[in-house]
């Protein structure tokens, strides 16, 4: 399988890593409008053909899938280019940068028969997988609370460097440059998370968004920085359970953590996932009397990388796949309407 990587800043690098381990893929061209990066990239990753536009790839044509690590707001225009050319692709989150665009680009790849996935990395976190299996094996009973947040620190931290000075950062902060902030950033993954491993689907939702004081006039340079970094939601569930969603990026201490708290009649399960450890917990059985929290071992899991390429060997798409991205990017949308409404939504 020959994979085009599109967009080779920081998150490509994790693309052609994994890509690059899996037998029988090979990484035969990178592309980015900023030529320094791309030459840097590809030396860096072995990679033989560079291109400054995905039109000059497309020219040349030789690669059956697009890895598109574009920013958020290129995802739309791009996927639609590499389909309309007969190319399968593997997109980042959020899918789009709303629910009308998101369709679109899910109706074009199923009306083409091509596979079409999003990158929601979380569904790589064994715990996670088995949480979903306890959960939907009813040992927890029926689930009738949840707890799901997302907490970042890069706006207090400069560990994964400075957000006033960097590109890759400053995009994430401006919605003229594509970004929803929080909530299109990081929010997409905390709601999958949540509904993954809660075992159902959204049904109404109502959110409040924050956007902090961050520059003087809120602005550094050319980016306004007005896309939001805290939100908080509560939500019920199809299954009737109820809960709450939340994410930031002021969250000091934590670099990168999810975690989900999921509360049936019969048990409880938690599942924490941090950059260096991931953990599932079970509440379960004769422990619900005494509280006794026991830590479950689990097997890995195939990585979302690792499902494009059997997706594609196969022939047959395999989730998280563009209509999923696409449900999550309605309740996006919709957490903006219920913060200008300040009132709940049915999904
Ligand atoms: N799944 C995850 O866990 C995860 C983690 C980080 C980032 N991401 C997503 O990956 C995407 C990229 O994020 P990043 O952190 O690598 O950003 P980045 O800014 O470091 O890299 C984006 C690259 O795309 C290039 N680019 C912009 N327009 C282009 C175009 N039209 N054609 C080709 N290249 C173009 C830029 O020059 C840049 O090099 C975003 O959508 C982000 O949300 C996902």
């Amino acid at each position: 399988m020959r994979i085009l990587i599109l967009g080779t800043g920081g998150m490509a690098n994790q693309h052609a890593k994994h890509f690059a381990a899996i037998e029988g893929v090979t990484l035969v061209g990178g592309v980015d409008v900023d030529p320094a990066r791309v030459e840097a990239f590809n030396a860096a990753h072995n990679i033989e053909r560079g291109f400054g536009s995905l039109d000059a790839a497309l020219a040349w044509g030789e690669f059956d899938a697009v890895a598109n690590v574009t920013p958020d707001s290129i995802h739309y225009p791009t996927t639609m280019t590499a389909l309309k050319a007969g190319k399968h692709v593997f997109c980042e989150k959020p899918l789009a940068t709303d629910h009308t665009k998101a369709m679109e680009m899910t109706e074009t790849a199923e009306r083409l028969g091509l596979i079409n996935m999003v990158n929601l990395t979380y569904r790589n976190v064994a715990q996670l997988q088995k949480a979903r299996e306890i959960v939907q094996s009813g040992q927890v009973g029926k689930v009738k609370h949840f707890e799901a947040s997302y907490l970042q620190s890069w706006l207090v931290s400069k560990a994964w460097g400075d957000w006033r000075t960097e590109s890759q950062w400053l995009w994430r902060l401006s919605k003229k440059h594509g970004s929803n902030g929080v909530l299109g950033d990081i929010g997409v993954h905390i709601l999958d998370f949540a509904t993954y491993g809660a075992g159902s689907d959204f049904s109404n939702v109502f959110c409040r968004l924050e956007t902090f004081e961050k520059a003087e006039n809120n602005k550094i340079g050319e980016y306004d920085l007005d896309a939001n970094d805290s939100f908080a939601m509560t939500a019920q569930l199809e299954s009737g359970a109820l809960g709450v969603v939340h994410a930031t990026r002021w969250a000091t201490g934590h670099f990168n953590e999810l975690r989900l708290r999921v509360y049936g009649d019969k048990g409880a399960i938690e599942v924490q996932h941090r950059h260096d450890w991931s953990k599932l917990l079970t509440c379960l059985g004769d422990d619900i009397e005494t509280g006794t929290w026991t830590e479950v071992d689990v097997d890995p899991v195939p990585t979302n990388y690792m499902r494009f390429v059997e997706a594609f060997r196969a022939g047959k798409n395999l989730e998280p796949s563009f209509r999923h991205a696409t449900n999550i990017q309605k309740v996006l949308d919709l957490a903006t309407v219920t913060e200008r409404d300040r009132t709940e939504h049915k999904v």
